[in-house]
């Protein structure tokens, strides 16, 4: 595959930018004596005046090639107007992108003209009567110009049908072409080229899917848009600010130096402290299209600064939340989805039942491979083959696999376990995956060493057949935390790895569904910074969320990590696309969460004190969620990562900003205007 040739702009600018200061030094020694600037008048001022009272004799060559460009003439159709109104013999003006040329002869050449959307384009033809022929022919494929020309009727070639596409049923007689820039000659720009992410524009330049999925975006943003405003109240967008302050919500923030010594901003995680106070500010409906940041680790489905559809309802509780919501994503499937809209309401499934069934807190439930819990069963010395661990967790699944030939279950499984996608697998400190392939013509039809009477169980629960997969997996015997168990990882992996490698096909369709009854708290990790209290627990999602029931109020008192929260997760197809949770609204509460069960240090329990005092003021009940932008765009259009939906991604790469160079050093004059010191 060619590759994209680097850019030499920073070369041609320097070039430019020479000439131009040579020019004006030799200009400002041509000045006239009486041209001196008034000590009153600006400086830009004086010399726009002088430069007008002496017009330069001759410019250099990019100067007059600018002025050309500047003026050039309106187009008087786009192209989808164009091919529905074609007349022939008319004349019309058309902007956009030239194709690569075609010389016919010394008297005649074709090229194809791409609209400025990239989405259509037409035949130019130029024949040698006027100067636009030899323009034409000086200039570069994928320059942008303006062109004057008289349309035509194409003739039809004895090969093409009637019906052919209105692009091919017509032409432009070339009589006058506008350059209004240049394209680099030594730039390859073909679909296949790989443009490297400093060229992010020439990716999306030469990537009509990448440009399309921006489109797309911009439609479901104005869709979700359309939908929360016709509810009836209508809830209505208002912008929260962007400069916050550094508060534990729970994931780790960038900051904002400012001026002032030793005092900074913090940008938001998410709006959701500004959103609850919005509701005790008698604005009941809120959403906004949201930029969220956090300095966290980067994978396929994030970002450091990314898009929330952020909502917020006031007297309201989840279940008129998760309506709200499977109404934006019904509109959203109905309008741009070949897939028939999801029926409601989305099954609610709760934390516990997913961890056990699929692993996971964000389950893909389209495959079935559901996890059932063997221990109980199984001879003592199959445990200590896949384990060292004491008394553990033994969970299994089947992944159907070639019922004609175990040999390729055999062949896959190998071939996976060896690869870099299955070595945490191999060296899960807990015991790697036990493999056993379903074979009825092995003895036990291969399950010898679960002994006869657990192979005769595991073939009740899981109902193998000739060539299946049965993989087991050890897990310490510990409450279900966090968002995945080994064997739900393995499931998923091993998944992925089976479609990848085409042992199975793909699953199709949308399943979508709510995770609820999380627990509200979750053992504090290294990983996540939490809420930074003493009590080595943190809040599961974010310490606002409610205890679900009055029962769970009282579990605060008496063992709060069995509490479960007001949380809901929507999730599809394996993808957490949002969260939400109904609200703590009550000041002595959230504030009781803080100090009592968080354990939370004094002067952080401070940095929460404006939503203390919101809640303090009547705050009404209420409930939210949000939604993450790119992602659903993302799981919308298929894509694998969310920067295939983002118009300029950060890459994996530390968060970096290719294109721009961000983030960068900074000088030694920001760190003192900062009052900011690197340590060594
Ligand atoms: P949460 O942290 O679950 O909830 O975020 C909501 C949704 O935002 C998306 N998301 C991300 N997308 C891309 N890159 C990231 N780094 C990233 N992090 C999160 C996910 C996620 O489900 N304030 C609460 C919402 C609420 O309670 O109303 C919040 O932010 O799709």
């Amino acid at each position: 595959m060619p590759i994209g040739v680097l850019p030499m702009r920073s070369l041609r600018l320097r070039s430019s930018y020479i000439e131009i200061s040579n020019i004006l030094r030799g200009r400002a020694a041509a000045l006239p004596r009486q041209c001196h600037r008034p000590l009153h008048a600006p400086r830009y001022f004086h010399a726009r005046a002088c430069l007008l009272q002496e017009p330069p004799k001759e410019l250099p060559a990019f100067l007059e090639a600018y002025k050309r460009a500047v003026d050039f003439p309106p187009a008087t159709h786009d192209f989808e107007t164009f091919f529905a109104q074609a007349e022939p013999n008319t004349e019309v003006v058309l902007h956009g992108y030239l194709g690569q040329r075609s010389d016919l002869s010394k008297k005649l050449s074709f090229v194809r003209l791409a609209d400025p959307t990239l989405q259509h384009s037409l035949q130019v033809v130029a024949f040698a009567k006027n100067n636009a022929f030899e323009k034409l022919k000086a200039l570069n494929a994928n320059s942008p110009v303006a062109v004057r020309g008289i349309v035509q009727k194409k003739k039809a070639k004895a090969s093409e049908s009637a019906d052919k596409p209105a692009e091919d049923s017509w032409e432009l007689a070339l009589e006058e072409i506008h350059p209004l820039n240049d394209f680099p000659k030594e730039t390859i720009m073909t679909p296949e080229t790989v443009f490297p992410p400093e060229q992010r524009y020439l990716q999306l330049r030469s990537d009509a899917e990448l440009r399309e999925a921006l489109r797309f975006r911009a439609r479901a943003h104005n869709l979700c848009k359309k939908e929360l405003e016709e509810q009836s109240p209508p809830f209505f967008e208002i912008e929260t600010p962007l400069l916050f302050k550094s508060t534990p919500e729970g994931a780790r923030e960038f900051i904002v130096p400012t001026r002032r010594e030793g005092l900074a901003y913090a940008l938001p995680q998410s709006p959701q402290q500004y959103k609850q106070i919005l509701m005790a500010s008698g604005l009941p409906r809120y959403y906004q299209f949201a930029r969220c940041f956090r300095d966290e680790d980067l994978r396929a489905d994030r970002q450091p600064e990314f898009t929330q559809l952020d909502m917020e309802m006031s007297f309201a509780t989840g279940d008129d939340v998760m309506r709200t919501i499977e109404g934006v994503i019904r509109r959203l499937w109905s309008s741009l989805m070949k897939d028939p809209a999801p029926e409601g309401p989305f099954r609610k499934v709760p934390y516990q039942e997913v961890m056990a069934k699929y692993g996971s807190d964000k389950p893909d439930t389209r495959y079935g491979m559901e996890i059932i819990r063997l221990d109980q069963l199984l001879p003592v010395d199959l445990i200590g083959k896949i384990s060292d661990l004491e008394d553990p967790i033994v969970e299994a699944f089947k992944l159907e696999g070639n019922e004609n030939d175990p040999a390729e279950t055999h062949k896959f499984i190998t071939q996976f376990l060896d690869s870099p996608a299955g070595a945490p697998f191999n060296n899960n400190p807990d015991g790697g995956p036990g493999v056993f392939i379903y074979n009825g013509k092995q003895p036990l039809c291969g399950l010898q060493p679960f002994g006869f009477q657990a192979a005769e169980h595991v073939e009740e629960l899981l109902d193998p057949d000739h060539g299946d997969l049965i993989i087991l997996q050890a897990r310490p015997r510990a409450p279900f935390s966090g968002g995945s168990t080994p064997i739900g990882d393995l499931r998923r992996a091993l998944h992925a790895s089976s479609v990848s490698t085409g042992f199975k096909p793909a699953p199709t369709g949308f399943d979508f569904l709510w995770v609820v009854d999380f627990p509200l708290f979750s053992p504090s990790s290294d990983s996540e910074p939490g809420q930074g209290g003493a009590a080595g627990i943190s809040s599961t999602h974010h310490p606002f969320t409610a205890p679900k029931t009055p029962a769970d109020v009282d579990l605060l008192l008496t063992d709060p990590t069995q509490a479960v929260a007001d949380h809901y997760d929507l999730v599809v197809n394996g993808v957490e696309l949002g969260g939400g949770s109904r609200r703590i609204h009550d000041a002595a509460v959230q504030e009781f969460i803080f100090r009592e069960i968080l354990k939370m240090p004094a002067e952080r329990l401070d940095d929460f004190s404006h939503l203390l005092d919101a809640l303090r003021s009547g705050c009404p009940p209420h409930a939210g969620l949000a939604l993450g932008f790119d992602r659903l765009v993302a799981v919308m259009l298929g894509k694998e990562s969310v920067r295939d939906v983002i118009a300029f991604p950060k890459t994996g790469r530390g968060g970096d900003d290719a294109m721009v160079g961000a983030p960068s050093p900074m000088t030694e004059q920001a760190l003192e205007t900062y009052h900011l010191k690197l340590r060594k």
